[in-house]
């Protein structure tokens, strides 16, 4: 619905900046029930909002020129106009709320491996809507957020707010979790993953195991961090290419070997997380994984945005 714009609660000019931060996403565990009429998949799992983030500036151009929205990154490949879904993001807030400038520029520090399944760029979008609508007094809820966020992308919902989750749906359906308090090290392995290419190998497979999701549930609800390394699965890792699959093993028995509770796979790929019992031993696990030439970072799980 189109509302007349309200008023700027905040006293933004042209040359003041809105800062936000966007946080990865992890699943600790992922399935993909059926393909759906519109070609799309269900899936259901858990998913976990990290302290690993880029940093948004948001400068919006309250001059109305029609330049439109324009991104800019330190990662050099990232689309600059509005084909990136940050931009895509503050056209969609604008033309849903008419709230917000029509234009401007966004700076992202990236350091959220682009395309390695801990939904950066979905993130990002997010980070876009909650500072648009907080900065413009949009008064848009958390629910309505996630509804706009479901336009761009699957996994924009659940970085609105992030936290622990269980998604179902396309992604969209969140049920929030008890917070699952833990310590993470996050690895990029030097290859990407295409998603629908996953989804497709998925249509053609049989399924051999299923994530025990209700398990994962339950787990995070008693804080039961063995419970939950135990159950880490993600169905992708299965329609993997061959090497690509040998690729992500390698590093999850890296990370155990280096003190990991459990590893896992994130999203479509081809980033890998492992869960360690507590900071010391993250710590620890990280320094070894990089001595081992591994790009990895140490990163907590965080709590869901109020
Ligand atoms: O929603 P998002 O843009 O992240 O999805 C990227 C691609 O992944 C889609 O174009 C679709 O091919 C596939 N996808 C799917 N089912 C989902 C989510 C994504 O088939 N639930």
């Amino acid at each position: 619905m189109k509302t007349e714009p309200p008023s700027c609660h905040c006293s933004l000019t042209a040359a003041m900046s809105i800062f936000e931060t966007a946080r990865a996403k992890i699943n600790l565990c992922l399935d993909v029930t059926e393909k759906l009429p519109d070609g799309y998949h269900g899936v259901r799992g858990v998913m976990q909002s990290i302290d690993f983030s880029d940093q948004l500036e948001i400068s919006p151009d309250l001059a109305a020129d029609k330049r439109g929205w324009r991104v800019e990154s330190n990662i050099r490949y990232i689309p600059s106009g509005e084909t990136n879904l940050a931009a895509r993001a503050a056209l969609l807030f604008h033309s849903h709320t008419g709230a917000g400038p029509r234009s401007g520029l966004i700076k992202i520090k990236k350091r959220i491996p682009v395309c390695g399944g801990f939904g950066g760029g979905s993130s990002d979008a997010a980070a876009v809507l909650r500072a648009l609508n907080r900065e413009f007094a949009a008064g848009l809820g958390r629910a309505e957020l996630e509804r706009l966020g479901e336009r761009l992308g699957s996994d924009v919902p659940f970085c609105v707010a992030g936290g622990t989750a269980l998604a179902e749906g396309k992604g969209e359906k969140l049920t929030p979790l008890p917070h699952l308090d833990c310590y993470t090290v996050v690895c990029r392995p030097d290859f990407s993953c295409s998603t629908p290419e996953l989804f497709a190998a998925i249509d053609k497979m049989k399924m051999r195991i299923r994530p025990d999701v209700p398990g994962m549930v339950k787990a995070v609800a008693e804080g039961d961090l063995q419970g939950v390394a135990r159950r880490l699965f993600n169905v992708f890792e299965e329609a993997l290419p061959k090497k690509q699959a040998e690729a992500i093993w390698v590093i999850k028995d890296l990370l155990i070997d280096s003190g990991a509770l459990g590893a896992v796979m994130t999203g479509s790929g081809s980033g890998v997380f492992g869960i360690f019992p507590n900071k010391n031993a993250a710590e620890e696990g990280c320094r070894r994984l990089k001595a081992e030439g591994v790009e990895c970072h140490l990163a907590r799980t965080t709590r869901a945005i109020e």
